[in-house]
């Protein structure tokens, strides 16, 4: 899949998935009936309570799950008709992740911990460039337990970001961080997202995050319970929690 829609139609369209866990009368709908369109270089929010879905929605996109029933597109391409390794493939080139507990390698240096990566995708390490870019050059000799919490996560980011996704997936970013580590993420995701295009998709309890972006989800129950544009999102230096 190139980096170009091809079709004119939403980067990711979702079309009744539903997720059922479980068997039964012990199933979860853990999604019900979702009906979804995200636009290329759309900044999303997707805000909901325990249990509503939310993690089940990005692992869905992200091609980590497979959806019970429905259809998910993304960039034209159907992910049910995908093989296994399609998926992989699909993952690989598509999608960068970002996790609440950064998940970095404790006895890798900031730097090893995105040339890893670089490696393993056979992607050239441009680690070096990346962290000026994302000004996080004095960091690169630090080993993760020398590194603050937002200091890590900016970090998690640059891992990321190694493969230039157009996609990134972040589930509650900032909800293991302070308010000025969790500040300090979100302006470099929102930078990232004018700077690069890349089509955002964050997780979180936290519905101030909602004001900074161009488009609020609220799930509840596995159903969209709301589904807002935002025509004036906010900066994120501006938001206060
Ligand atoms: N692998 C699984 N097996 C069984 N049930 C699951 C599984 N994953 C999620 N669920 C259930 O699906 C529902 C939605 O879970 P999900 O993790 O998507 O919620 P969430 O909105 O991300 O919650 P949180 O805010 O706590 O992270 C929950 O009832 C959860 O228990
Ligand atoms: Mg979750």
């Amino acid at each position: 899949m190139g980096r170009q829609k091809t079709d004119g139609g939403p980067l990711i369209r979702l079309q009744d998935v539903a997720k059922v866990y479980g068997t039964g009368a012990a199933n979860v709908f853990a999604l019900d009936r979702i009906n979804l369109d995200i636009a290329q270089g759309e900044f999303v929010v997707v805000l909901g309570p325990s249990g509503s879905g939310k993690s089940t929605l990005l692992n869905l996109i992200g091609g980590i799950d497979t959806p019970s029933s429905g259809s998910i597109v993304v960039k034209g391409n159907e992910l049910n008709g995908l093989s296994e390794q399609q998926r992989t493939g699909y993952r690989k080139k598509n999608i960068g992740y970002i996790f609440q507990y950064f998940n970095l390698l404790p006895s890798l240096t900031a730097r090893e911990n995105v040339d890893l990566v670089a490696s393993l995708l056979g992607r050239s390490k441009r680690t070096p460039a990346l962290f000026r870019e994302l000004g996080l050059e004095n960091l690169a000799e630090r080993f993760p337990g020398q590194l603050s919490g937002g200091e890590q996560q900016r970090v998690g980011i640059a891992r990321a970001l190694v493969k230039d996704p157009a996609i990134l997936l972040c589930d509650e970013p900032t909800g293991s961080l302070d308010y000025e580590n969790g500040q300090s993420v979100l302006e470099l995701l929102r930078l990232i997202n004018t700077r690069k295009g890349t089509t955002t998709i964050l997780v979180t309890h936290n519905t101030v995050i909602g004001n900074m972006a161009d488009r609020v989800i609220r799930l509840g129950s596995g159903r969209v319970a709301e589904n807002s544009v935002n025509s004036s999102p906010c900066p994120p230096c501006e938001l206060r929690w």
